[in-house]
C-alpha cells in the first residue's frame, strides 16, 4: 500500500513556439486544462501500475472535480480534505520540442495539517510506502511519523530545495531525482550521491536513461533509455516515480522496478498532458519499445 502526501493541481497547458523570455509577451498556439500536480500525477501512475494508493492532500471548494477524477482513476481519496484555500494550479508552457516551464500556485497544497497526515498514517501498516514530493507542506512530520510506524519513505525532490531535502535526511529510504536536481543536490550540500545518507538514490537522466546508486549495496547501476519521439515531457518524471514505487510495493527488485518505470516514463513523453494521460500496464505491454 502507498500513502502519497502530494499536491493536487489544475494544470493549464499553453502550447508556445518557444518558452517565454523575460519581458516577452507571447501568444499561445493551443490551450488545454487537466488534472495535475506532481503528487496527483504520482498517485495516478501508481494506480495505473496496479498499486493500492491513498492520496493525502488538500483542495479548495473549486477542486472537487479533481478529487472525483482521482477516484475515477483508482486512487483512494478519503484523506483529501477540502480546505479554506483555493485549489493549487500550474501554468505550463510547452514548446515545439516538448520542453516545458511551469509556474505554480500552491493554494491548498500548502495548508495540509499534521492532524490530516497523522489520521491517514494511523491506517498504514509496517512495510507500506510513504511517498512525498516538494509541493506540499508537512513533509518532515509525515516522514518522522511514517518512520515510527515502520513505513518505507520515498522522496522525489521536486521542485528541488536544498533546505527541504536536508530537513528529510535520515528519514528517507529512497530518493528520486532528475539530472538537474542531482546537480542542485551536489551544489547545495557539497555531497556526491555516494555520500548522501540515503540507502537508495535513483536519478533519471532523460535521453541518457537512469542511474541507481545503492549506498546500502555500495554499487551503481546504469540503465539505457528507451527511444521515443518526445511530444511533451511534462509529468514523465512523476509517472516514472509512481511506477517505481508501485513496482517496489509489489515486491519487484529495484532493477526490474526501474525498467518498468522507465517504460512508463518513455511512453508518457509521447503524450500531451499530465495525470489524465498516464499509461497503464496494458499500454506498456502493448507498446513496441525496440
Ligand atoms: O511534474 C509536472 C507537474 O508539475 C504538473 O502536473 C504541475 O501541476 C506541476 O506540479
Amino acid at each position: 500500500m502507498i500513502w502519497n502526501l502530494g499536491s493536487i493541481n489544475a494544470d493549464f497547458f499553453y502550447g508556445v513556439p518557444h518558452l517565454p523570455d523575460a519581458g516577452e509577451t507571447l501568444a499561445a498556439t493551443s490551450f488545454a486544462k487537466g488534472l495535475g500536480g506532481k503528487g496527483a500525477n504520482m498517485s495516478v501512475a501508481a494506480a495505473r501500475a496496479a498499486a493500492r494508493v491513498s492520496h493525502i492532500g488538500g483542495i479548495g471548494d473549486d477542486g472537487r472535480w479533481a478529487e472525483t477524477r482521482l477516484l475515477e482513476y483508482g486512487v483512494e481519496t478519503q484523506h483529501i480534505a477540502v480546505m479554506d484555500e483555493p485549489t493549487g494550479h500550474a501554468i505550463i508552457c510547452v514548446d515545439a520540442e516538448g520542453e516545458n516551464s511551469i509556474v505554480l500556485f500552491p493554494g491548498a497544497n500548502h495548508a495540509i495539517t499534521e492532524q490530516m497526515i497523522g489520521k491517514a498514517l494511523t491506517e498504514a501498516s509496517p512495510g507500506d510506502f510513504l511517498l512525498m514530493q516538494n509541493e506540499t507542506n508537512g513533509q518532515v512530520f509525515a516522514a518522522e511519523t511514517a518512520k515510527t510506524l515502520g513505513l518505507r519513505v520515498v522522496y522525489a525532490a521536486a521542485p528541488f530545495s536544498t533546505d527541504a531535502v536536508m530537513a528529510l535526511m535520515g528519514k528517507i529510504d529512497l530518493l528520486v531525482l532528475n539530472e538537474v536536481e542531482a546537480t542542485q543536490l551536489l551544489e547545495g550540500t557539497g555531497q556526491a550521491l555516494e555520500d548522501v545518507p540515503v540507502d537508495d538514490i535513483v536519478v533519471t537522466l532523460g535521453s541518457e536513461g537512469c542511474k541507481w546508486v545503492s549506498n546500502k549495496g555500495n554499487s551503481t547501476q546504469s540503465f539505457p533509455a528507451f527511444k521515443v519521439d518526445p511530444v511533451d515531457t511534462t509529468g514523465a518524471g512523476d509517472t516514472f516515480t509512481g511506477y517505481l514505487v508501485a513496482s517496489l510495493d509489489r515486491g519487484l527488485p529495484m532493477a526490474e522496478a526501474i525498467d518498468l518505470a522507465m517504460r512508463a516514463g518513455a511512453l508518457m513523453v509521447t503524450r500531451q498532458g499530465t495525470a489524465d494521460v498516464i499509461p497503464d500496464l496494458k499500454d506498456i505491454q502493448d507498446h513496441d519499445f525496440s
